[in-house]
């Protein structure tokens, strides 16, 4: 890799250990390779990778990463003296965790796209790092390729962000928009993901929406000053969709996404993951496949979006590669740490998921009998909750014969919303329990 000429006596060279090489790992190694003189010029020093942990010392991998760097023992890597820099892409949480903390222990800054282990065990590390006097850095562990941690961090550092409402799980934006657009059920959508190599072999992280709740726990700390654990938010995956909520949220103008929305009321957070409905002309409507989109509101600035590729090798890489430029400036700048003792974060009320207010999209499987519409509207008015708009469907099929019906809500606390299908749960006429999406304004 390309050194810089000796002219002032400051370091030339920054050391990199590598922590897993695998579709993340060989984004990272081929683009410290490609651009190795330009990096070497924005950081003012080269970037020279000393040494990188496999599980496999046999796999074959690219020909940037030579078999001579390759070890599969941790310590080869965190207590190598030439390593100034830790990047750990290697996924996991116990093991990442012990190596991450090993290596800010040991003085060497760190660059993680872990974003389960960030949003499990980010407070830690992040202290760890500060006590150290070095980096933690993590673009990549939110969005792939899109710069919203560093926008979050940066950019909007003078300003007060009130509201992040985002599609950051391209897995679940692939499946819900092949439903949509090519009429798939979710298995088929699911399967094609698979085979496009878009979705893992295990994807219900991603279909449960775990990973997006781990994505907002990191997000929030930044944007809200708040520390978030996993648990506070309300979290639902795109399991239950089915092909007519797409039918039906399109012909009312909307269309399904899966979103993250965080917002700051100021006394409380609210904090969530789940699918809704969002007007089809909106922004976020119109994010589709597997990329991804954030839309923050500054208390300033008003609206700022960041969109797109929000997964793979290169996208993630140019991420986690941007990271180490920042944190290999700071080295060569003899500012170690700088970064990452800006980033606070407290303990914050999150506001109980019933008492959020939205409209709300139900639909009734109902058998076809007379009587059974005023039974659905009566039990939502006696909860308070008025409704706006109203279709139905299959009622040609014969008396008896099970329908959907579908209403949307004016606005209305979701605990009221609740109440209302806890009663019609029993009723006679219900052939399956109501489903519930919200619908975001965006
Ligand atoms: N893939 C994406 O698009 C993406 C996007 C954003 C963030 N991320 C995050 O980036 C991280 C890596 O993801 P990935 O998709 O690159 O994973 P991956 O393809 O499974 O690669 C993992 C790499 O780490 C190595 N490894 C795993 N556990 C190890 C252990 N205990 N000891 C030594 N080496 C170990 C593996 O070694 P072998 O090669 O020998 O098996 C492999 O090289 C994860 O935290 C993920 O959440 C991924």
């Amino acid at each position: 890799m390309q050194s810089v000429p000796a002219s002032s006596g400051k370091r030339q060279r920054v050391g990199l250990g590598l922590l897993g090489c695998g579709t993340v790992g060989s984004g990272v190694v081929e683009l410290l390779h490609a651009g190795a003189t330009g990096l070497a010029q924005r950081v003012g020093a080269s970037l020279e990778l000393v040494r990188v942990l496999v599980r496999d010392a046999a796999k074959v991998r690219s020909d940037d990463c030579p078999r001579a760097l390759l070890t599969t023992r941790p310590d080869e890597v965190l207590a190598d003296p030439r390593v100034d820099v830790v990047i750990e892409v290697m996924g996991g949480e116990q093991e990442a965790f012990e190596y991450i903390v090993g290596a800010l222990d040991a003085g060497k800054s760190v660059v993680s796209a872990n974003k389960l282990l960030l949003a499990r065990r980010g407070d830690v590390l992040l202290e760890r790092a500060v006590a150290a006097g070095v980096d933690l850095a993590f673009e990549g562990a939110v969005g792939g390729g899109i710069p919203i941690v560093r926008t979050l961090r940066e950019a909007l550092v003078s300003d007060r962000v009130t509201a992040l409402v985002g599609i950051l799980n391209g897995t679940c934006n692939f499946v819900l928009s092949r439903m949509l657009d090519q009429g798939d059920s979710l298995m088929a959508a699911v399967a094609e993901a698979q085979r496009l190599g878009y979705a893992e072999a295990d994807a219900s992280i991603d279909l449960g929406g775990q990973d997006a709740a781990h994505k907002l726990c990191i997000l929030a700390r930044l944007a809200f000053g708040a520390a978030v654990r996993e648990q506070q938010v309300h979290t639902e995956g795109i399991e239950g969709i089915e092909p007519i909520d797409h039918h039906v949220a399109e012909r009312f103008g909307y269309r399904i996404k899966h979103l993250v929305i965080g917002r700051d009321h100021g006394d409380e957070l609210e904090l969530r993951t789940h699918p809704a409905l969002v007007p089809a002309r909106s922004v976020l409507a119109n994010v589709s496949g597997v990329l991804n989109a954030a839309l923050l509101e500054g208390a300033a600035l008003g609206p700022c979006l960041v969109y797109g590729r929000g997964a793979g090798a290169r996208p993630t890489a140019v991420s986690v590669v941007s990271d180490v430029v920042a944190v290999a400036r700071d080295i060569v700048a003899g500012v170690a740490g700088l970064q990452t003792r800006g980033i606070r974060a407290a303990e914050r009320p999150v506001r109980a998921l019933g008492d959020v207010e939205s409209r709300f999209y139900v639909r009734f499987t109902v058998r076809d009998e007379p009587g059974v519409m005023a039974v659905l509207a009566s039990s939502l008015g006696r909860a308070g909750v008025s409704i706006e708009q109203l279709v139905q469907d299959g009622l040609t099929r014969g008396h008896g014969a099970p329908a959907s019906v579908v209403m949307l809500t004016h606005r209305a606390r979701e605990a009221a919303v609740r109440a209302a299908l806890a009663d019609l749960r029993s009723a006679p006429a219900m052939v399956e329990p109501p489903r519930l999406i919200r619908i975001e304004e965006t």
